[in-house]
């Protein structure tokens, strides 16, 4: 057998680990029954540390020294130096020290569950202090140029670093901030329509028919639903979405079938026989994030997608619907209004609720902010960027479950996926001829088609900036976002007489 194959069969039942563990977990949000928790819990870490282990084993090295002078194909190069890079880095990392992080993020995962319930911030002050330290550590460990922080970043969006979001967040606060100050002093639109009763099972099979509109193969995946949607993968053959529904708010359940299919898509165009290799998978957070965000809010949210499926909309709720138009609707759909919790933030605000939290743990990894304090600026930070009086801690600064589970650098990867949907969108205008009347036409697939061609069917094949220039001609840009938001709101609000 080659070694390259031997490489491969070794990726391959690694990812069957983590697969399995995958396909456990989804089962825990989903279905599992309450007093399953404790061994749940077990049976994961378990296969977490199986797959640990036989990534960093001696055996897996051995097998990519060898590879470094074989003879290979450009694709299967890439595929080993991927694999080498991140080798080395997890190696580095001492199996105590993984062991010891794990027992910190229970601790301070259900310190953050009491404490988030009891509203009360300095219940779970102690142990994520704890968690910040290992944190901190880790950077050490996995090494970083410049910035700490770095580090982290890394972990979810490789080759991202300080610097670059320095610029990013510097457009948002002088041009995306402005922006909406303008669109405060407009005429405010009503999104009354969307708060009305509409039938959950009704939903749920609406749901399913905008899923097989935008492509999601129901052969290769499933919906279920779940208290925060998401999407998991076992394979491109299996990948699933959940949703959640609020017989009050049509909102919900539309946005995140939409924004999850999104995912799934992503996920269902990767290439089955890239399995378990850097080329099978996807390749950054932020580039996840974009292709959710492209169909959530550049298609979703688009007049043109209502003007297509209104009619439909207004069939199966024709008592709450009759009187309005695909308008109304996109109107009610884009309201932009400040809210205290970032899961709930119309498009624009969004991207201030997570420019507090870089700011914020940028300063913990420079060790600028101290955990005792953070609490005041969080609170400090939302009157400054979003004119909001946080009432109360689980509303502020305990909304959140990341920095409970260690994930600190994953919030900024959300607006980059904004950020880069907005610019792949306005390519793929370009590309496709009459794409906006395809869209009209209830039949986006030729976007899928371009999505999968030049974006999903390379996994980690290129780094990030480089794969958007090879899509866009140019690296991440704000620009494109500012333009799509400029042009979408404007037919939103009358902002002609102001701001001036
Ligand atoms: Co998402």
């Amino acid at each position: 057998m080659s070694t390259y194959k031997k490489f491969t069969e070794r990726m391959q039942k690694i990812a069957d680990i983590n697969n399995s563990a995958a396909l456990l977990q989804w089962d825990q949000e989903v279905y599992m029954p309450p007093k399953s928790a404790g061994r749940r819990a077990q049976q994961l870490s378990t296969l977490a540390g199986l797959a640990h282990e036989m990534f960093t084993a001696d055996e897996t090295g051995k097998l990519l020294d060898e590879l470094a002078s074989a003879n290979l194909s450009d694709d299967e190069r890439a595929n080993v130096a991927y694999t080498k890079e991140e080798y080395d880095k997890y190696k580095k990392v001492p199996k105590e020290f993984v062991e010891k992080t794990s027992a910190a993020v229970s601790r301070a995962f259900q310190s953050w569950n009491k404490a988030k319930q009891a509203k009360d911030f300095s219940l779970y002050e102690a142990d994520l202090e704890a968690l910040l330290e290992l944190k901190l550590q880790e950077c050490e460990y996995l090494g970083y140029e410049g910035h700490p922080y770095n580090a982290q970043l890394d972990i979810y969006e490789k080759n991202m670093t300080v610097d670059q979001l320095e610029v990013l967040f510097g457009q948002v606060k002088e041009r995306l901030f402005p922006f909406i100050e303008k669109i405060y002093q407009a005429e405010q639109v009503s999104d009354a329509l969307m708060h009305q009763s509409f039938d959950k099972d009704k939903q749920w099979d609406y749901g399913i028919e905008i899923l097989k509109q935008i492509g999601y193969d129901l052969d290769a995946g499933r919906q279920d639903v779940s208290s925060h949607p998401f999407t998991t993968n076992f394979s491109a053959t299996d990948v699933r979405v959940t949703t959640r529904i609020d017989a009050q708010n049509l909102s919900e359940m539309l946005w995140s079938t939409i924004h999850e299919g999104g995912h799934a898509l992503y996920e269902q165009g990767l290439k089955d026989e890239n399995y378990g290799l850097p080329s099978g998978s996807y390749l950054t957070l932020g580039m996840h994030e974009s292709q959710s965000r492209l169909w959530e809010n550049n298609v979703g949210r688009s007049l043109n997608f209502w003007q297509g499926n209104f009619a439909r909309l207004q069939e199966v709720f024709p008592e709450q619907l009759s009187q309005h138009n695909a308008t109304d609707f996109f109107k009610a759909m884009n309201k932009v209004q400040p809210s205290p919790i970032r899961t709930n933030a119309d498009e624009l605000t969004y991207h201030f609720h997570v420019l507090i939290r870089y700011e914020i743990e940028k300063e913990l990894f420079e060790k600028k902010l101290k955990v005792a304090d953070l609490k005041d600026k969080w609170n400090a930070m939302y009157k400054q960027y979003l004119g909001l009086d946080i009432k109360d801690d689980a509303e502020g600064i305990l909304q959140d479950i990341h920095w409970s589970h260690g994930s600190f650098g994953y919030f900024p990867t959300y607006s980059i996926g904004s950020f880069y949907a907005a610019q792949f969108y306005a390519k793929a205008v370009q590309d496709i001829e009459g794409l906006e009347d395809d869209i009209r036409a209830k039949n986006p697939a030729k976007l899928l088609e371009w999505l999968q061609t030049n974006i999903h069917q390379h996994g980690r094949r290129y780094k990030a900036d480089e794969l958007c220039k090879r899509v866009t001609g140019e690296i991440l840009n704000f620009d494109y976002f500012m333009r799509y938001v400029e042009d979408k709101y404007a037919s939103i609000y009358d902002l002609s007489g102001v701001g001036v």
